[in-house]
């Protein structure tokens, strides 16, 4: 297990600019990412040193969590959530194909860098990321010299709509729960450009379900609690068709992503919009999905 003492947290400090041209609205996510220091992210990344902001798959192991009357019992809930967690990014990363140690992949919204430190440890590869947030970004890189992976693992501000990799040079690329921030043409414009042909791009995203006609009032919910734009099924694989990315497997993984939900919810540390993720997934409206596919 990884001491993260030293790790120290400066997300109540003032904000950082984007280098470049940024909008009004990355600005404002920016701001919130810098900000952001809710202890579901914190306390579970303090497991074992890997930061994530996403939500989690599996089944919770019932065994592992105990007796709730134990005094343990908190740290053995955040233990197994930030299990749920960790295996949403092995499950994302299990998709990317052959990576060899050579290679080059870009991780699009890296957050504090969870998953990057993940995709070096399983392929041994050099892994670029990029968030609006300075702060992330700042995290992200110390913790990569904690763990002496500094020459692999690098986290940049930058928008990653416009990123400085070359083209062609990534052989794989992916989004964690980062795609509802941008537009989605925009966005698979460049990873189009930096993957090369026969590279893979995945993402693990919620989306709304045009089964169900609109965005439903749990998802305006969620919109506006994490200020972002929730996307359609339709347009993910639309905006993909448009930008050579050919589908190679799309996974509904929300009846995965309940049971994260459902214990989430029973925890001290709800922020207040579990009800309307369950909800939504319950109801149809919304869907937890991973799609991976070809740069062709
Ligand atoms: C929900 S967090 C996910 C973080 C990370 N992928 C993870 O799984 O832990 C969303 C991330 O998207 C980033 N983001 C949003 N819009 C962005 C943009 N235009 N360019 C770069 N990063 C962006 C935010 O800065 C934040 O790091």
């Amino acid at each position: 297990m990884t001491s993260t003492t030293s790790t120290a947290r400066t997300a109540t400090d003032a904000p950082l600019p984007i280098p470049g041209p940024a909008t009004p609205y990355q600005r404002d996510i920016a701001r919130y990412w810098d900000g952001e220091a809710r202890p579901v992210n914190l306390r579970l990344g303090d497991v074992d040193g890997l930061y994530h902001h996403h939500y989690g798959i599996g089944e919770v192991d019932h065994a592992a969590l105990g007796d709730p009357e134990d005094s343990e019992s908190e740290k053995k809930l955040i233990a197994e959530l930030h299990r749920l967690e960790s295996a949403q990014a092995e499950y994302l990363l299990g998709h990317l194909g052959d990576i060899g140690r050579e290679d080059m992949v870009v991780d699009a919204g890296c957050g504090r860098g969870g998953s990057m430190v993940m995709a070096h440890q399983r392929f041994g590869c050099h892994v670029e990321g990029v968030t609006l947030s300075a702060r992330q970004a700042e995290f992200a890189n110390r913790r990569a010299r904690e763990l002496g992976i500094q020459d692999h693992v690098r986290a940049r501000v930058c928008n990653m709509l416009s990123t400085p990799f070359e083209t062609g040079r990534a052989a794989a690329s992916w989004n964690n729960e980062s795609t509802m921030y941008v537009d989605l043409q925009d966005l698979f414009a460049e990873h189009s450009r930096i993957l090369r042909v026969g590279g893979r791009y995945v993402t693990i995203t919620g989306c709304w379900n045009p089964r169900y006609g609109q965005p439903s009032k749990w998802v305006s919910q969620i919109n506006a609690h994490f200020e972002c734009n929730i996307h359609s099924r339709r347009e993910y694989l639309r905006a993909m068709a448009d930008n050579r990315l050919v589908p190679q497997a799309v996974v509904d993984v929300t009846p995965a992503t309940l049971p994260y939900w459902e214990l989430r919810a029973t925890s001290s540390l709800v922020t207040g919009i579990e009800d309307a993720f369950i909800n939504s997934y319950k109801d149809g409206s919304f869907q937890y999905l991973l799609i991976a596919a070809d740069r062709v």
